[in-house]
């Protein structure tokens, strides 16, 4: 979970690569720094900060055709100087940067760097000082490289420059994703596609194990055995205009206003007429287990809620939600035949792939539902759907959640052969979501009557409730309020202590069954001070209510009631003047356990 993106070829590398980071920035961002070849000298700017800090730092004037760089989020050391990359070896001829963590980098240190000076807290250090070591045992560079990384446990998307050899960038990639693409003026290297476009024509998604060189017009890649491996190339299809805000002050806000197109594309991407595009395997699969188990981080794990709902009502197969990070270190009864379907925007979280090795070694059946068909969850997985939500640069989840929720209903559909008006109910909700984008300046001053708020509570029942979580995390995770969400019910069996004068509750109220209960238990909090603040569907609407969701099929209203806590919470969170898009410790794709 950090940028990393290198250069080399005709253009000036420090541009490239400081423009690859800013565009990469979403991912961790807590400092940076970049390396640069000139006259054959290897000059490193870097420090705690973001990019834009970096660029301060790093304004030379002279030109570079060689640079690596790096924007972190801190694993092992604190954010600060020392700590950030790129990390350069004792004899100051390797400098690196790493995305991911090493597991036994003390057991290296203790096994072959006793002679050597660290000057960070990192676990990334070692490599350098590895690669030197190797090196100094009359190892060419790649051999060197290679030796060293065979040594390392864990992850790792690696760049490496050799002072002695600086027509090269070596390259290596475990876990962690790492890209390669190739343009007319060179060569750039990246975490993620974004940094690529208006540079590259074609790219490669470098496996697991695999490590190699590349220079301004070439790229060999080798497995660890040291045997050169031949790739082909994909059509990079992303223009660079696809990544800027456009009209909007935040990535958050506009892809909150993506979400109905999104809604309507992925209707065209799976419905043919009344056909649903998804393989009869994947069908099939699903068809042929006896229990689905969904398993998912933070929002997607909030998103496989839904699904369960889905696959129990529509398919009548038992499903339960598992907090990845749990699963990988517990061992569930597995006493049926389950197939284990994976929610992940990114498809690099690290809890959520340890799962799916650890359950598809025993030999399950794997379904990624990823936004990334090049993300290593899709790669793994048995089999992959896309949600085809688009990039997600905001690091606070929206409109994947949303897509993840309607792939679902369609797999489940598709699943159960039932005749439903999934695809008519879906059109319907994304115009209940424009109605709501119409009338955001009412959310707009909720959130200035919550922003002072130490506390708040969301509370709805079932579907509601599960809402209530997504809605709760939108909230804290960029307005830094401690949010709470709770089955309505739930309260009074100890945590309505916690309600005090003028601490906000929000209840969700789209479902009938639970409509009045949930206004009851809102009640009771208001008796004891809370501020009440009612979100219901005009269906079952109050006068007192403070926003009307517009009425939608009770199974997609959480698509639409998502969207007024997301614009809460972006409003709350703007209004408190945070950095919506790169919210505090925070970073996009958590790679690391
Ligand atoms: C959601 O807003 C957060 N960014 C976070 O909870 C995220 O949903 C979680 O880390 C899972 O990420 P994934 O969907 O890429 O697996
Ligand atoms: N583990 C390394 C560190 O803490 C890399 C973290 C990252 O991927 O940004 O510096």
């Amino acid at each position: 979970m950090c940028g990393i993106v290198g250069y080399i070829g005709s253009k000036d590398a420090k541009d490239t690569v400081l423009s690859g980071l800013q565009q990469l920035e979403y991912r961790g961002y807590d400092s940076a720094g970049i390396a640069l070849v000139h006259d054959h000298e290897i000059k490193i700017y870097k420090d705690q900060g973001r990019v834009d800090h970096l660029r301060e730092i790093c304004n030379v004037s002279f030109s570079s055709n060689l640079g690596i760089g790096h924007t972190r989020w801190a694993t092992h050391g604190i954010p600060n100087k020392l700590n950030s990359h790129p990390h350069i070896s004792n004899n100051e001829r390797f400098v690196l940067v790493h995305n991911g963590v090493i597991e036994n980098y003390k057991k290296l240190k203790l096994t072959y760097l006793n002679d050597y000076k660290f000057y960070s807290e990192t676990d990334t250090e070692i490599i350098a000082n590895l690669i030197e070591y190797f090196s100094n045992q009359g190892k060419d560079t790649r051999d060197a490289v290679l030796t060293a990384i065979s040594e390392l446990e864990g992850s790792y998307a690696l760049l490496v420059i050799d002072k002695k050899d600086t027509n090269k960038i070596y390259i290596a990639k475990n876990k962690t994703p790492l890209i390669v693409g190739t343009g007319e003026s060179g060569i750039t290297i990246a975490s993620d596609v974004i940094p690529l476009a208006g540079h590259c024509k074609n790219y490669i998604s470098l496996e697991d194990k695999t490590f190699g060189y590349v220079t301004s017009d070439e790229i060999h890649l080798f497995n660890y055995f040291n045997k050169e491996i031949s790739f082909d190339m994909k059509q990079l299809d992303i223009s660079s205009n696809a990544f800027g805000k456009g009209d909007y002050d935040h990535f958050m806000l506009k892809e909150i206003h993506e979400q109905p197109s999104i809604i309507r594309h992925l209707v065209q991407e799976y419905f043919d007429k009344e056909k649903i595009n998804i393989s009869t395997e994947i069908i099939q699969c699903i068809k042929n287990c006896t229990k689905i188990n969904l398993v998912a981080c933070g929002t997607s794990m909030y998103a496989s809620y839904m699904a369960k709902y889905y696959f129990e009502k529509l398919c009548n197969i038992p499903s339960e939600v598992f907090v990845a990070s749990e699963l990988v270190y517990s061992s569930p009864l597995i006493l049926d035949k389950p197939c284990f379907i994976y929610l992940s925007q990114s498809g690099e979280t690290a809890d959520s792939i340890a799962v799916m090795k650890k359950f598809m070694d025993k030999g399950f059946p794997s379904i990624a539902i990823t936004n990334s068909v090049n993300s290593t969850m899709a790669n793994l997985a048995t089999y992959h759907l896309n949600i085809f939500a688009g990039k997600e640069i905001a690091v606070a989840s929206t409109k994947a959640y949303i897509a993840q929720i309607v792939v679902c209903a369609i797999l489940a559909k598709a699943v159960s052969g039932q005749k439903t008006n999934l695809k008519n109910n879906l059109s319907k909700a994304a115009l209940a979501i424009e109605k709501i984008l119409e009338d955001k300046i009412l959310i707009k001053n909720i959130a200035k009557e919550i922003v002072k708020a130490n506390d708040l509570f969301y509370i709805g029942r079932g579907i509601d409730y599960w809402v209530c979580l997504e809605a709760a995390l939108k909230l804290k995770e960029i307005s830094y309020i401690h949010t709470e969400a709770f089955s309505s019910g739930e309260l009074k069996h100890g945590s309505i202590a916690l309600i005090d004068q003028g601490v906000p509750v929000i209840a969700i109220c789209t479902q009938e069954g639970t409509n009045s209960i949930v206004r009851s238990n809102l009640i009771e909090t208001k008796s004891r001070g809370a501020k009440d603040i009612v979100f219901a569907m005009e269906s079952m609407s109050e006068a007192s209510d403070d926003f009307i969701i517009p009425n939608v099929a009770h199974y997609l209203a959480p698509i639409v009631s998502v969207v007024v806590c997301q614009l809460l919470a972006y409003y709350v969170a703007t209004l408190k003047g945070n950095d919506v898009d790169k919210p505090k410790n925070l970073a996009k794709s958590v790679t690391v356990e």
